[in-house]
């Protein structure tokens, strides 16, 4: 039987599990950290955190993780490139560092992403017809999704195959030139297979926009059809100042409509609102964020957290709700569309709760 979040969050409370950690001592001076974030959240969904094997081997990170989260999902070392950079040789040892981890000490573990085109090593399509890429990835997902079976609680089985703006109804990857949407049927039939207990979800991004957001929800109505088993949609929410409470809304309520459980997967709330042109060739990007302008952005994106997570916990189909990555200094933002110190997430450089979090933990707090 699949569980349901909701369920599953309430067990975790009834048992105790990743609650023992004293939250009084949880980091961090800013008013409100005492209260930890799961536990603000905990009646309503599960709140996680991307992470590294390496970050879980530095204590003032396992602190932080313990303090605030009952979840984790690995930020890129049980992505395809890592776990299988030859076929049939696998890496698990990243991959088991954080499943055991989190085992350890009470977690549950997101898995992501079994099939992504950015972390697809070559062998998988290289000079084969449909009949030999549909076994390389059977068996890739079936070994997978078995090696963490009943430790994994719900897979991201396939991330970002709808299409962008610029792209139709799919995205042109390299996996859908060999196969059309089936590489996403029998990647889902081997993951159910697999695992018949785990949740299994199409993640992507720009969810929060409409146009994608009739895409995804196009795509899912057309691989339900056609009798791909999937239980949910993953909303990236790659947010950025400005970002309104309308377009979160409504992209939860559109999966909540179509039956299907929703998990905000990779949330974070960049400072910079930047042009096209950033992302396509890293051209007018916003400037730096300068000492002065931060206080007032941190603020302002205080409001972003709080809008996501109250618009979450009004609406049942949301069973999880993750950041992706624990503070500042290791966001994947400080890199990407250009190099630029970002602050996107709960916890400042020194794994401070920043105002944000205390939104989230503090309901009478006005930032
Ligand atoms: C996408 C992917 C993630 C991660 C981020 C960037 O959102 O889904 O796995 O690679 O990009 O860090």
């Amino acid at each position: 039987m699949k569980v349901a979040g909701r369920v599953a969050a309430g067990l975790v409370l009834a048992l105790g599990i990743g609650c023992g950690q004293d939250t009084a001592d949880a980091p961090g001076s800013e008013p409100g950290a005492q209260v930890a974030l799961r536990d603000a959240w905990s009646d309503a969904f599960a709140v996680g955190a991307a992470v590294t094997s390496a970050q879980l081997r530095r204590p003032a990170e396992t602190a932080l993780l313990g303090a605030h989260f009952d979840t984790v999902v690995s930020e890129y070392e049980m992505k395809a490139d890592r776990i299988a950079p030859a076929e049939g040789a696998y890496t698990w040892a990243a991959a088991d560092a954080i499943v055991d981890h989190a085992a350890a000490h009470g977690l549950r573990v997101r898995g992501h992403a079994l099939v992504w085109h950015q972390s697809t090593p070559d062998w998988f399509l290289a000079g084969g017809d449909r009949k030999t890429i549909r076994e390389r990835l059977t068996r890739y997902v079936g070994d997978v999704v078995s090696r963490y079976r009943g430790r994994v609680f719900a897979w991201d089985v396939v991330n970002e195959v709808v299409g962008g703006d610029a792209d139709g109804q799919w995205r042109d990857s390299a996996w859908y030139r060999a196969a059309g949407t089936d590489y996403i049927r029998w990647a889902f039939e081997a993951a159910s297979e697999a695992d018949p207990d785990c949740l299994l979800f199409l993640n992507d991004y720009g969810t929060e926009r409409e146009t994608k957001l009739a895409r995804v929800m196009s795509a899912v109505e057309s691989l339900r059809a056609d009798g791909v088993p999937i239980d949910g949609i993953g909303h990236q929410f790659h947010l950025r100042r400005g970002q309104t409470a309308e377009g979160i809304e409504r992209a939860l309520d559109a999966v909540a409509a179509a039956g299907l459980v929703n998990h905000v997967t990779e949330l974070d709330v960049s400072a910079y609102r930047d042009p096209g042109s950033c992302f396509a060739d890293g051209t007018d990007c916003a400037p730096q964020i300068g000492d002065d302008e931060l206080p007032a952005f941190l603020r302002e994106q205080a409001l972003v957290y709080r809008a996501v997570f109250d618009a979450a916990r009004a609406r049942p189909s949301v069973e999880a709700v993750l950041t992706w990555g624990l503070h500042d200094g290791q966001s994947w933002l400080n890199g990407f569309p250009i190099e630029r110190v970002n602050h996107p997430l709960l916890f400042d450089r020194e794994r401070r709760p920043k105002p944000a979090l205390r939104a989230l933990v503090d309901a009478a707090y006005e930032p």
